[in-house]
């Protein structure tokens, strides 16, 4: 018998070693891997290992908050599960897996649209806080489709994501010769999403307008600018992203353009974020930089392949803990008290890649 995975995993590096023992080579390179070169997927990671934290004592930390709330509802932590596609060839059930873990431990779900199975069986697999994200493949009828499916599955919100003008080159599956199962379905709708525009967006909010209607969010967002003609078409939520590095390659990190994204619109709208999350440490520093929500993707693929659903719920343990004891050292009881007050920029003290988190691991 498997001793618990509370004694199996007692870190985060012992999940992402679980993960990469328990995935064959393609699905590792198509989970872990980035654009061409991978600088986006490094300065993602740099960008956070260059903020270091300015702590107060003395203050009663004897009872912490880590919760917080999501869409004005309550979460365990502001973080959610970001949109994987593709999932079911990471873990047994895919989608379905990510919704029970998401249930159980009590954070959001995005669900990917091209993720096993579709929207309504993984709706159908937990009582979990979900939203619904869209790659816009076809025209407005079909998008409308997924809108009404959403809205009848009780997705609370829907997600266009937009910084996938063009499929990027990703050397790890193409190096490996790793077919994904799904590359046909992705190919039919290509043309359709290079060819999309602020006015679809527009066209969203027109017509998704009433009191009932599902506010929208915009993923991909990586400049101020976009994030301002956001706010403008009246978007709820603006996403900064750069698809952790898989889709254009030497931008910037994400963490690096969070500050003045939210100095723009971050009274007009909610700001969430991914990038290079992976640590306790980094959810704490988005949120004092004004995030209101983190976006956790290659983390929580680990977590599934480590262990499926119970895999993951024990990687969000194990954050959690280090989120706690962040708050704590910093001599905060709550995200609410938290800003830019509590960091300071410093250099890097290691060479950024994909597992620079993880410094204990034998390098994939
Ligand atoms: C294997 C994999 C598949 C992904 N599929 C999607 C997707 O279907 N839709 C989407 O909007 N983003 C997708 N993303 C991007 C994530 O939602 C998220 O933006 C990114 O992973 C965040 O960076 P991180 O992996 O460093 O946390 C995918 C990411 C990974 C790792």
């Amino acid at each position: 018998m498997n001793a618990p995975l509370t004694e199996q995993f007692l870190t985060l590096q012992e999940i992402v070693a679980a993960a990469q023992r328990n995935l064959p080579p393609g699905p590792w390179s198509y989970l872990v891997g980035g654009a061409e070169t991978e600088t986006t997927v490094k300065r993602n990671r740099h960008a956070l290992d260059s903020i270091a934290f300015r702590p107060r004592v003395l203050r009663d930390v004897s009872r912490i908050d880590s919760s917080s709330t999501f869409l004005n509802q309550k979460t365990r932590l502001p973080v959610m599960l970001a949109p994987i596609g593709g999932l079911e060839s990471i873990v047994d059930g895919g989608a379905a897996a990510a919704a029970r873990a998401s249930a159980e431990f009590g954070v959001p779900q995005v669900v990917s649209s091209v993720c096993q199975p579709g929207l309504e069986q993984t709706a159908a697999a937990a009582r979990n806080l979900r939203v619904f994200q869209l790659y816009v493949r076809g025209d407005d009828a079909w998008t409308d489709d997924f809108v009404q499916r959403a809205q009848d599955n009780g997705y609370r919100a829907f997600c266009f994501t937009v910084d996938v003008a063009a499929y990027s080159r990703r050397e790890r599956d193409l190096v490996g010769r790793y077919v994904k199962p799904w590359r046909a379905r992705a190919i039919e709708g290509a043309a359709f999403q290079a060819g999309l525009s602020w006015d679809q967006v527009k066209r969203y909010k027109d017509k998704h307008n009433g009191k009932h209607s599902l506010p929208l969010i915009i993923k991909g967002i990586a400049t101020v600018e976009d994030a301002e003609i956001a706010v403008q078409h009246g978007v709820e939520v603006v996403y900064v992203s750069n698809h952790g590095g898989r889709q254009l390659d030497h931008g910037l990190g994400a963490a690096a353009v969070l500050p003045e994204i939210v100095k723009a619109v971050g009274k007009k709208a909610e700001v969430w974020v991914d990038g290079g999350f992976m640590r306790g440490t980094d959810i704490v520093k988005a949120i004092a930089l004004g995030a209101k929500a983190v976006g956790l993707g290659r983390l929580c693929g680990l977590g599934l392949a480590a262990g499926g659903a119970a895999g993951l719920v024990r990687a969000l343990e194990i954050l959690e803990d280090e989120v706690r004891i962040c708050l704590g050292l910093l001599g905060v009881t709550s995200f609410a008290e938290l800003g830019p007050g509590y960091l300071a920029p410093a250099p890097a003290v290691n060479l950024p890649d994909a597992f620079s988190a993880f410094p204990l691991l034998t390098r994939p």
